[in-house]
């Protein structure tokens, strides 16, 4: 039998999770965090990918849960590490961290069956400006999301919001990768676009559970990846910063099942 059978989807293909479900993946968005967390002292300059990729591995083993990236489609680490014009999928590995380095880490873990997927900026050294305000606004971009999730607006509404902010600021949304919904599985639909129209695309119900994780790039929007098959790069080499939160759709509103228990999801103010 197909672990996620039973239940409700929607026509769109959604699964409908029931309420005791959100404690399930506030269990496993927890532990995602409190991770991110944690790996904010490993990173420093002189430091490489792999040693952080290695902590993070041997922390979710020790919280007796699963990493959902190792053997995911034949991935071989725990999280992916992106640093700098790395858009994504960053593969960690033996290059050191220099000064002013930004990185993305995006870890996800199985608890008890339920996933939790979450992603966040750190630096390496002295933050730039420029760096600083690509965070910034890739941070505040992903909250204009989260503030449009509620029963009866779309999925257009939140890649609206996202890419509005995201252009007004004279940054770019990347494309080329989305969110997605998850639960019992690490991808299920719907995709979820970080760019759009307002009112387009499947309706939000209570019950819905996903990812939004805008990436942002200070130049333009196309990327590449590279001949690993996983590191994905801005084709014009300009810097590029992402988020990640799993939420869920409740009567009013939106859980956040990712928020950070030390309340160091940005990395300077919090
Ligand atoms: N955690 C990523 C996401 O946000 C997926 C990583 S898949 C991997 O969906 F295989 F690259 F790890
Ligand atoms: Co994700
Ligand atoms: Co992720």
């Amino acid at each position: 039998m197909n672990k996620d059978s039973g239940g409700r989807v929607t026509r769109d293909g959604i699964r409908i999770y029931d309420p005791v479900d959100f404690a399930g993946m506030h269990r496993a968005g927890e532990l995602a965090a409190q991770i991110l967390d944690e790996v904010a002292d490993h990173v420093f300059v002189g430091q490489t990918t792999g040693a952080i990729d290695d902590y993070i591995r041997n922390r979710v083993n020790d919280a007796g849960a699963t990493s959902a990236t190792i053997g995911y489609k034949g991935y071989q680490h725990a999280s992916c590490i992106s640093v700098n014009h790395v858009v994504c999928h960053g593969i960690p590995g033996d290059k050191k961290l220099k000064d002013g380095d930004i990185l993305n880490i995006d870890v996800t873990v199985i608890v008890d069956g339920w996933f939790g997927d979450t992603s966040r900026m750190y630096v390496a050294g002295k933050l730039a400006r420029k760096a600083e305000r690509l965070i910034q606004v890739t941070h505040d971009s992903l909250m204009k999301g989260i503030e449009a999730v509620k029963p009866g607006n779309t999925f257009g509404d939140i890649g609206h919001a996202i890419q509005t902010y995201v252009e007004a600021n004279r940054m770019s949304v990347v494309r080329d990768f989305c969110g997605h919904g998850l639960g019992r599985v690490f991808h299920a639909p719907p995709n979820v676009l970080h760019y759009g129209r307002a009112g387009t695309g499947a309706v939000l119900e209570e019950g819905m559970f996903f990812t939004i994780e805008p990436m942002v790039n200070l130049g333009r929007p196309e990327t590449k990846v590279l001949a690993d098959d996983w590191t994905a790069v801005t084709r014009d080499k300009s810097l590029s910063a992402q988020f990640e939160h799993s939420v869920g759709v409740t009567a009013n509103g939106v859980e956040i099942f990712t928020p950070s228990p030390a309340g160091r999801f940005h990395p300077t103010y919090g």
